[in-house]
């Protein structure tokens, strides 16, 4: 018979990621029914702490979608393409591409802007494909998960309002660890997961539309539904606020958020961003130091989640599998055409701290040897992460 797992593996792919205790007790707090006079509130407190997360506007519609982040992305995509709407869709790895594939399924003309993988798009390609043909929604991901690269969103984002056209932003992998700040940047809808930065259980995707976009998307929505049942914003909009019954939300999960949306509150915005920053930068230092590099180039790449190139002649398989057997962590394999090439080491949430650093630096250098690997001194990894950690505040 199989069993339940006993020991905490430590998490650090690309998600979910540790969760705190915290979040894990409130997952088995009494049940409560979807429109339970006790849960409603709860409802709401999510609502606004959503608000702050995203930094959007105070007409803002945030919720939490029963789903992970594909839902959100299904959503956002659901409620503003319809047959014929004009989108186009930056491509910088496997998720700008499924975006674009949603993008299609629900009858857009869609134009991709193609942008090598393991480098971000260059805000002049955006316009230059705008200025030579207008379009209704500019779509893009913020944190490109598959290659650790971030894409440049306050600028991608002027652009496109500069050119009339809607903004679709996926924050799957940056919302919690990287500065989000819908109202100041002008975006109309983003939409995130929980199982990242955020620190809880997957299973919910949080979403924001902005207050202009979600009137307008409402209003049109009287006259033609989105295609979408589960995910219609206005059917939606009548159960997290008009308290109508729409489907069975997990109590279970939003318990979880609403700890995990708590502690991010008590730690404050830009100290989280600070910590997971630190981290990272702790991390790609003691990378460096073992002779790993990092796929993005340094000003393109993010704090939360590292696409590791791997060095020649060395088994990437058999190097996960001695790091999840023999040491209990995980990290991800690559993605597309960057399988066998790159390892992806999220540090994101309860996972970004210098612990989650120097056990994998000392264990990777552990399983590298293994492998043969001669290109580094023992201890140098975490050598040179602590010589970062120690120039930091505290990243606890
Ligand atoms: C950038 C990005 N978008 C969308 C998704 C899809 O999220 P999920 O696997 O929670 O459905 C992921 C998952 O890793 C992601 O990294």
């Amino acid at each position: 018979m199989s069993k339940l797992p006993s020991t905490e593996r430590l998490l650090l792919g690309p998600g979910p990621s540790p969760m705190a205790p915290r979040v894990m007790q409130a997952l088995g707090a009494p049940m409560l029914s979807h429109l339970d006079p006790d849960f409603l509130p709860i409802m709401d407190d999510v609502r606004l702490r959503l608000q702050g997360l995203y930094r959007a506007d105070q007409k803002a519609f945030t919720i939490a979608i029963s789903g992970t982040g594909t839902s959100g992305m299904e959503a956002a995509v659901a409620n503003a393409v319809a047959e014929g709407t004009r989108v186009v869709v930056v491509v910088t790895g496997y998720f700008g591409d499924r975006l674009a594939q949603m993008c299609s399924r629900y009858g857009a003309k869609v134009r991709r802007v193609e942008v090598e993988w393991g480098r971000a798009c260059d805000p002049q390609r955006l316009r230059d494909e705008l200025v030579a043909e207008s379009a209704d929604i500019v779509a893009f991901v913020h944190a490109e998960t598959s290659t650790g690269v971030r894409n440049p969103v306050q600028e991608l984002a002027a652009v496109a309002r500069e050119q009339g056209a809607m903004t679709i932003v996926d924050m799957v992998t940056s919302l919690g660890g990287h500065e989000v700040a819908l109202e100041e940047w002008g975006i109309d809808i983003a939409y995130s997961c929980t199982q990242k930065c955020i620190g809880a259980p997957s299973g919910l995707s949080p979403i924001a539309v902005s207050g202009p976009t979600r009137a307008q998307i409402m209003a049109s929505g009287q006259k033609n539904n989105s295609r979408s049942f589960y995910l219609d914003f206005n059917l939606l909009e009548d159960y997290w606020i008009n308290r109508k019954y729409h489907h069975t939300m997990s109590a279970s999960l939003i318990y979880a958020l609403h700890e995990a949306l708590l502690m991010i509150d008590e730690e404050g915005l830009e100290a989280r961003w600070a910590r997971h920053k630190s981290n990272h930068l702790a991390l790609a230092a003691g990378l460096e130091a073992i002779g790993l590099g990092l796929l993005p180039p340094e000003s393109e790449r993010l704090w939360t989640l590292n696409a590791v190139k791997i060095p020649k002649g060395i088994n990437e398989a058999a190097v996960r599998q001695m790091l999840l057997q023999t040491f209990n962590i995980e990290i991800g394999a690559g993605l597309g055409p960057l399988a066998g090439k790159v390892w992806r080491v999220g540090l994101m949430g309860a996972g970004s701290k210098p612990y989650s650093v120097v056990v994998l630096l000392g264990a990777l250098e552990a399983a590298l040897l293994a492998q043969g690997y001669q290109e580094s001194t023992a201890g140098a990894g975490t050598a040179a992460a602590m010589v970062i950690l120690a120039s930091m505040p505290d990243t606890t």
